[in-house]
């Protein structure tokens, strides 16, 4: 627990909350719900078109508004962690989502602040969770002042949805909103993970018996396959990193993997000290292992106290 129940929080980082939700904010390209998105056509911009449209399609929307609970032993070790180094609140939850860290998150501080560029996303959290400081924003344009943050949290490889340089630009940001010997946990997807490679998957056993679960299943790999075949132009490979398609939501995310010594000296060009690098078991990750099986890390980097 690193918050106080009963603080009352800054109240210029707070009066900055309110104002914003009341305001257009985030990155060239992403609105507010009901108005249309376009974007120009730079590496950024396609990302966002395709992750956008995915994150705010009802069934995905739907989907994490009912998700509770640690992601896996991994997530809950991360931040436990992160606790035991003494971070401080207010607490910044980048890319909530339907809200599924809020609870969890707010047992560790009660000083919170959860942040998400797609309003739809904001609006199932609000509904979720009533009088939280919820906001729509994206994190490659943080509006909180410099140090202004103890915990920043950016979970369930929410970093993976932009680009290169978006990815540059949030760690500079989430560096920049810290204070000094703050922590940032996050998880990422692994470069060298095996199971997102395999985008279409077989039916269930019994499905031949159930003619609606067939029907959905077929209508997955129909969508995956469109997905593949819309996405081939952007997919890259390098030895210890590639963009490619996402297994979750039939392929409808374009994702950066990252293997576990890139991410780390990205962390570190970006200002950070890796303090912890686990894999989903809460084990720490052998830099030297093999990584096949994990589909993601977590990641707990500071900044110099
Ligand atoms: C995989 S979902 C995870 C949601 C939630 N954190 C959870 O763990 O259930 C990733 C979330 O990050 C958000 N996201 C991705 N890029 C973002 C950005 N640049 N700024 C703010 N939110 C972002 C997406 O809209 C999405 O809600």
């Amino acid at each position: 627990m690193i918050g106080d129940a009963t603080s009352a929080g800054d109240d210029s980082l707070r009066r900055g909350v309110v104002s914003r939700l009341s305001g257009q904010v985030g990155w060239p390209g992403v609105r507010h719900a009901g108005d249309a998105m376009r974007f120009p056509r730079t590496p950024d911009a396609v990302t966002d078109r395709i992750n956008t449209r995915t994150y705010r399609a009802r069934r995905v929307v739907r989907y994490y508004g009912s998700t509770s609970g640690w992601l896996d032993t991994g997530e809950r070790v991360a931040m436990e962690f992160a606790c035991s180094l003494g971070a401080g609140p207010p607490l910044l939850d980048i890319g909530v989502g339907g809200g599924r860290t809020v609870p969890l998150l707010q047992a560790i501080s009660a000083e919170y602040v959860g942040i998400d560029y797609v309003p739809e996303m904001i609006e199932v959290a609000r509904e979720r969770f009533p009088g939280v400081d919820l906001c729509v924003m994206d994190a490659r344009q943080l509006d909180f002042p410099d140090a202004s943050f103890g915990f920043a949290a950016f979970t369930f490889n929410g970093l993976d949805s932009v680009s290169e340089q978006g990815r540059s630009i949030i760690l500079s940001e989430v560096r920049r909103v810290l204070r000094p010997g703050g922590v940032f946990v996050f998880s990422a997807l692994n470069h060298h993970g095996a199971v997102d490679r395999v985008l279409l998957t077989p039916p269930k056993p019994d499905s031949w018996q159930r003619p609606r679960r067939l029907a959905r299943w077929s209508m997955q790999q129909l969508q995956t396959v469109m997905n593949l075949q819309r996405m081939r132009r952007l997919v890259r490979e390098e030895a210890d990193a590639s963009i490619r398609p996402v297994r979750a939501h039939a392929g409808g995310l374009i994702g950066r993997y990252t293997s576990l010594a890139r991410q780390c000296d990205e962390l570190v060009r970006h200002g950070f000290k890796v303090a912890a690098c686990l894999d989903p078991q809460g084990m720490p990750a052998d830099p030297g292992g093999n990584h096949s099986t994990f589909a993601h890390f977590h990641y707990v980097a500071r900044t110099d106290s």
